[in-house]
């Protein structure tokens, strides 16, 4: 095991201003709101969207269940949890009425004006269809309900992916951070 860097944006959205337009969710999709009985879904959903992920580098829980769980109850047991800003992403297939969860966001209240993202994905097999897009706005909606003034979060250099969607929605680079984490050499 040895000691690496990872290099990260924290990224800011001043919410004062105008928001882009909602975008508006594929027929099959439905957003959910935070209640306590979806706590194991949102971290299924967690582990399904980050363990393959650089950031389960960065953050060794996101790369197995147990610590996706134990991220998420940490995350909402905790007093800055903002439930208005955390939502799950639903699916149903319309040939048997399924219901898999596909996506995930969670909001935390980090002072008395502002707001920070936490583990915000969608899984795999459902990217590229501007669920990510409706998720985070609907979250943003969340923060700016209530009373949140400015949102931060963080992203790993390398996913550029993420940054692309967050440059979009109206964030920008406020500063380039460094996160330490251990790794096992080959
Ligand atoms: C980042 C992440 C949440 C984005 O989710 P997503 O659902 O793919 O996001 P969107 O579909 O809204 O946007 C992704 C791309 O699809 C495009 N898109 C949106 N709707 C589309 C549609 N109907 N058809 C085709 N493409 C579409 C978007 O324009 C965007 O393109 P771009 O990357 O060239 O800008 C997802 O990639 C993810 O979970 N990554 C792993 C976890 C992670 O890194 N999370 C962020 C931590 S900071």
């Amino acid at each position: 095991m040895g000691l690496t860097y990872f290099k990260r944006f924290l990224m800011e959205i001043d919410l004062s201003g105008r928001l882009s337009d909602a975008a508006q969710l594929p027929s099959a999709y439905r957003l959910v709101p935070w209640d306590e009985a979806l706590l194991e879904a949102h971290a299924d959903v967690k582990y399904r969207c980050f363990h393959a992920e650089i950031d389960a580098h960065v953050f060794p829980s996101l790369g197995y269940p147990e610590g996706c769980l134990r991220l998420m109850r940490d995350i909402t047991g905790g007093e800055s949890f903002l439930p208005q800003a955390t939502w799950l992403l639903a699916c149903t297939d319309p040939r048997n009425s399924r219901v898999d969860y596909c996506g995930t966001i969670q909001g935390l209240r980090d002072g008395d004006r502002r707001g920070s993202v936490q583990n915000f994905g969608v899984v795999p097999a459902h990217r590229g269809r501007g669920l990510g897009t409706v998720l985070l706005q609907r979250s943003l909606e969340g923060f700016r309900a209530a009373g949140v003034g400015r949102v931060t979060l963080e992203v790993t250099a390398e996913n550029q992916d993420a940054q692309r969607l967050y440059q979009r929605l109206g964030f920008r680079c406020v500063r380039t951070v460094y996160k330490t984490a251990e790794v096992a050499y080959a």
